[in-house]
């Protein structure tokens, strides 16, 4: 894509030396990815959670690698100037190397990311090394890992006993030896993810685990309540209540429709092209524009 991006994986490094926090927010299209970009944060993310908030699904199972090509490739015309990670989605790389190389291949040809998300620890190391080996940078995902909801058994906290937080620091000092350039840590105790934090040498990106990540990511529709279904999590803080806004201006429409308030004078045009009402089709200050 066109254009200087601010960011790439070296400097996320060096930000977490420096102790400069990462802001990372979800993106699934072209408006969501400028509004993204316009408010600058670090790096967007095209989760697979998608499934969830754009498509209706309710899990993110059900997400395909054709889906997360074509909404990747929105956001990257959204929002040219900033890095994106883009989701591999469920079973896209547990085939043959060939197989997943292709799916990444996708999503940074066609898609245009520049680097993919996979869920998973040591078990998925050995692919996440081949696929740094390529040249495609890659972001871990350990802790709640949604595409395994049916093997964990539900969306539940990870790292609350000894065993299970050493566990997920083995899985991400696994994913940083492999190359990985960052780790997200979903749900995750905030005394497990402070550890792994430390103990790496690559950013961790928290999303519900606490305060001593080096990064957060949130997810675009959470933090502006921009959904019908919304409901409270512990973990997310809404920013702004979109849905409310969204809703109350859709009603004013169709009432205004209802009682033939709207269209009005000014949004019609008329034979007499530059006398009002105008035959501009974005209000007079855009005459120039639309007259090509
Ligand atoms: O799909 C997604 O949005 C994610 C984030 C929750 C980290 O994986």
């Amino acid at each position: 894509m066109a254009g200087k991006r601010a960011l790439n994986i070296v400097k996320m490094k060096k930000m977490k030396s420096e102790g400069v926090p990462l802001s990372m927010l979800t993106a699934y299209d072209y408006p969501s990815a400028q509004l993204a970009e316009e408010a600058g944060v670090d790096m967007i993310l095209v989760g697979d959670s998608l499934g969830n908030v754009v498509l209706g699904y309710d899990s993110t199972i059900p997400v395909t690698i054709d889906d997360m090509v074509y909404h990747t490739r929105a956001v990257a015309r959204g929002a040219e100037h900033t890095f994106i990670v883009a989701d591999l989605p469920f079973m896209t790389y547990h085939g043959s190397l060939d197989e997943t190389l292709r799916n990444v291949r996708r999503l940074m040809q066609e898609g245009h990311a520049h680097a993919v998300k996979m869920e998973g620890g040591a078990e998925i190391a050995g692919t996440v090394k081949r696929i740094v080996e390529a040249g495609v940078p890659v972001l871990g995902h350990i802790g709640l890992t949604p595409q395994s909801v049916n093997q964990i058994g539900g969306y539940r906290v990870q790292g609350k006993d000894e065993a299970d937080a050493k566990r997920l620091m083995n899985d991400a000092k696994a994913l940083e030896e492999a190359g990985a350039f960052a780790v997200v840590l979903e749900l995750v105790t905030e005394e497990a993810a402070a550890e792994i934090s430390k103990a790496l040498s690559i950013p961790t990106i928290g999303i519900g685990a606490g305060r001593h990540c080096d990064g957060q990511v949130l997810v675009y529709h959470d933090v502006l309540k921009y959904t019908s279904s919304y409901r409270d999590k512990r973990f997310v803080k809404t920013y702004a209540d979109v849905g409310s806004l969204a809703r109350e201006g859709i009603a004013q429409y169709v009432k205004e429709v209802k009682e033939r308030s709207f269209p009005a004078e000014e949004h019609v045009f008329s034979v007499q092209g530059t006398h009002k009402p105008s035959t501009s089709l974005y209000g007079n200050e855009k005459e120039k524009v639309n007259s090509r």
